[in-house]
């Protein structure tokens, strides 16, 4: 691959702090982690559409859609995951600056991925959100009848079956998503990010 040369930093005009004067909000990125069905993208969707309803700047990443588009090119092998998450890093990072608040929700199963897209930003503006559900509940649940391929060995590499999953050692939230409703969930998170005087 050939990189770059010859590239300066181009500073912008209007900048992050300009943007949250005029929203009268912050920006952050709220990284959900877990297993395939712990609830990540329905949690997700539900903070963002109680954001959206509260008139805030926001907007969500989820694995599956953007492995149609940005990431279509990438498969599940480690290092795949691994450039999976650092693009989805750098286009949450951008999407911060824009003065919005991100939701990912992303499996990113390995802890130094996730890691360094928590250095990408400034203190605060990352916030690891683990969505703790036993293995036997997403396989139970499994909406997609993805694990029942996994077992069956039609799906190679599949998270918790036959490719590890890191969890977070002192992840921002913590969310039981078996024993917490959905609204339960979102009330946890929204609270967090008032306590943080983000909202
Ligand atoms: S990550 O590990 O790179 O973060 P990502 O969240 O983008 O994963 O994609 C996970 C989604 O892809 C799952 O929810 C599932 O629908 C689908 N998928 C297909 N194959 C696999 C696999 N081998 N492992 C995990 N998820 C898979």
């Amino acid at each position: 691959m050939v990189k770059a040369t010859n590239i300066t930093w181009h500073n912008a005009a209007v900048t992050k702090s300009d943007r949250h004067l005029q929203n009268g909000h912050g920006s952050c990125v709220l990284w959900f982690t877990g297993l395939s069905g712990s609830g990540k993208s329905t949690i997700a969707n539900a903070v963002s559409a109680e954001l959206y309803r509260m008139g805030i700047n926001e907007y969500v990443l989820d694995g599956d859609n953007i492995r149609h588009g940005l990431n279509r090119d990438l498969g599940f092998s480690e290092a795949d995951r691994t450039e999976n998450i650092r693009r989805i890093g750098e286009v949450a990072k951008l999407f911060v600056d824009s003065g919005t608040i991100v939701t990912t929700a992303f499996i990113s199963p390995f802890r130094t991925d996730r890691d360094q897209v928590r250095a990408l930003f400034e203190k605060g503006e990352f916030i690891e959100v683990f969505v703790d559900c036993p293995l036997e509940e997403c396989e139970r649940r499994d909406p997609k009848q993805l694990y029942q391929k996994a077992r069956r060995g039609e799906i190679r590499d599949f998270t918790g079956i036959d490719s590890p999953y890191e969890a977070p050692d002192q992840p921002e939230i913590i969310i039981r998503s078996d024993l917490l409703t959905v609204e339960k969930a979102v009330k946890e998170i929204l609270g967090y990010l008032r306590d943080k005087n983000v909202i």
